[in-house]
């Protein structure tokens, strides 16, 4: 959804966990690292994908652009979960414009909200390899509640919300710069994140499938608040790898493992049902972003659970940067955490 038209801009990722910032400059190539921040929220900040807390959403926000010292006000930004819906659909061969003007009408039938509640968007992908007189489009349904919500954090902040991208976009233009896919190759991507976890399933470059699984990282801290009896923050800080005593250790190992084979055995099942609605494709890799990319073993226990290949994402791969700005090993820390941003600063204003 385009709300303006400027250049230069953030892409600003508001996790339930911690909002991420990313700038990007050009290169003689691609991208050039311009900035780059990350700070945590309270668990309570953003409960079920609702803005619980907006005063401390706008600290964060404003914290951010202090530490990076950023002086762009453009913000791209994204939702996802309960509140957004993408569906590929196939519809008679019309020009954007003609799809412009029925798009309210054709929405109806897919969307199951109130279509005067939500903002629509749509992207043609052209006629249909099985039928060429009917065209793909992506079609994408967002709540305007929510995108409201996001609109007044960022421009309390002092910023201006341009664009309101999805998760799942934002990722698949994060491999886009990064990866080379081959046109006839399906992939999968599953973002694992705090409390949501996007799959998106590629298919000739195009969303063939999303999902969003209301599971991630969020379910082991809270086993191992239930288990250890400790806070938030102490099982937060276990989970991430802090030392613990040695009789806990078992305990941890266990929760980690336990949640990561129910993890991958979710994530699967959408793989199979999207499978089971395209004549069996086969997908020929799946890249795994996000914190929970990071869950110690997550991503060879994910790869024996689907029988595919499983890669962690390196959102930086092909992105340039001085590294006197920037510390080699703290990007590669967070970069699983920021392929969402990433995605988001790629985009040029103007784009759809
Ligand atoms: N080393 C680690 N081991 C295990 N989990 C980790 C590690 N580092 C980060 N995480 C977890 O990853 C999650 C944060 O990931 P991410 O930043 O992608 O989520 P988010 O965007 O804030 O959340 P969401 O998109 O679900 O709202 C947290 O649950 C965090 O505990
Ligand atoms: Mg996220």
């Amino acid at each position: 959804m385009i709300l303006g038209r400027k250049k230069g801009v953030i892409g600003l990722d508001i996790g339930s966990s911690s909002i991420k910032l990313v700038e990007l400059g050009d290169s003689k190539n691609g991208y050039r690292l311009q900035n780059i921040g990350l700070l945590p929220l309270p668990p309570e900040a953003i409960v079920d994908g609702a803005l619980m807390d907006s005063v401390t959403i706008i600290d964060t926000i404003r914290e951010l652009v202090t530490q990076t010292k950023t002086r762009t006000k453009d913000v791209i930004t994204s939702v996802s979960g309960h509140s957004v819906i993408v569906k590929k659909i196939s519809l008679p061969v019309m020009s954007e414009a003609e799809l412009e003007e029925s798009i309210q009408w054709e929405a109806e039938r897919y969307i199951p909200f109130d279509i005067n509640d939500v903002n629509l968007d749509f992207q043609i992908f052209g006629s249909s390899a099985e039928n060429p007189e009917v065209m793909d489009v992506v079609l994408v349904a967002a709540k305007k509640d929510i995108i409201n919500d996001y609109v007044s954090v960022i421009t309390e902040a002092g910023l201006n919300p341009v664009i309101i991208d999805v998760d799942a976009f934002a990722i698949e233009n994060m491999l886009g710069i990064n990866y080379e896919i081959e046109k006839d190759e399906t992939v999968a991507i599953a973002n694992v994140g705090a409390s949501i976890t996007n799959i998106n399933i590629l298919k000739n470059n195009m969303t063939a499938f999303t999902r969003d699984i209301f599971k991630g990282g969020n379910q082991i801290t809270e086993e191992i608040q239930r288990q250890l009896h400790v806070d938030y923050d102490e099982a937060e800080r276990i989970k991430v790898g802090s030392k613990i005593d040695t009789t806990s250790q078992p305990i941890i190992q266990n929760v980690l493992r336990e949640a990561s084979e129910s993890l991958a055995l979710e994530i699967g099942n959408s793989i199979e049902f999207f499978q089971s609605t395209s004549t069996y494709e086969k997908i020929h890799r799946l890249y795994l972003s996000g914190g929970g990319a990071k869950i110690k073993d997550f991503d060879i226990i994910l790869q024996q659970q689907i029988g595919i290949p499983v890669e962690i994402v390196n959102p930086f791969k092909k992105i340039v940067y001085d590294d006197k700005n920037f510390d080699l090993e703290y990007l590669r820390e967070i970069g699983p955490m920021m392929a969402v941003g990433v995605g988001l600063a790629t985009r040029k204003v103007g784009d759809r």
